[in-house]
């Protein structure tokens, strides 16, 4: 599994957030360091399809982020993300699960 990403850019209206970044990930453990505003939450969104790059590639074994076969294979927790307070941690896990089309057993097992 190779997650490829070639000179990937971001330009907001007034702001080049992430400037033809590349790098070539394979299974591992990785951290991700930069002083504030660096872009690394730009990046991050872009590898998980919330934010379309303005130049650039990103691939997983020659998947684009739009495709299904990427998604399936993504989990992203963000630094701010909503929550229903009636549920429990567990029974988010859950809900999460089920919005990722794991059937029951299994959310419950990874939860
Ligand atoms: N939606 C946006 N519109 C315009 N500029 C933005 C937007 N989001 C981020 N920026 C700017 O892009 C740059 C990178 O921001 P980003 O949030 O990706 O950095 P970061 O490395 O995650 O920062 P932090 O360590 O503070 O979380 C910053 O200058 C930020 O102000
Ligand atoms: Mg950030």
């Amino acid at each position: 599994m190779e997650l490829v990403v070639r000179t990937l850019s971001k330009q907001y209206p007034h702001k080049l957030a992430v400037d033809r970044v590349s790098l070539t990930l394979t299974p591992g453990i990785y951290g991700l360091l930069g002083a504030n505003g660096a872009g690394k939450t730009t990046l991050m969104r872009m590898l998980c399809g919330i934010l379309h790059p303005t130049g650039g590639e990103i691939s997983l074994d020659g998947l684009g982020v739009a495709q299904e076969e990427y998604r399936a294979c993504l989990g992203y927790l963000p630094q701010d993300f909503g929550y229903y307070p009636g549920f429990t941690g567990e029974e988010f896990l859950w809900y999460m699960g089920a919005l990722k089309g794991l059937p029951k057993a299994q959310a419950r097992r990874r939860a």
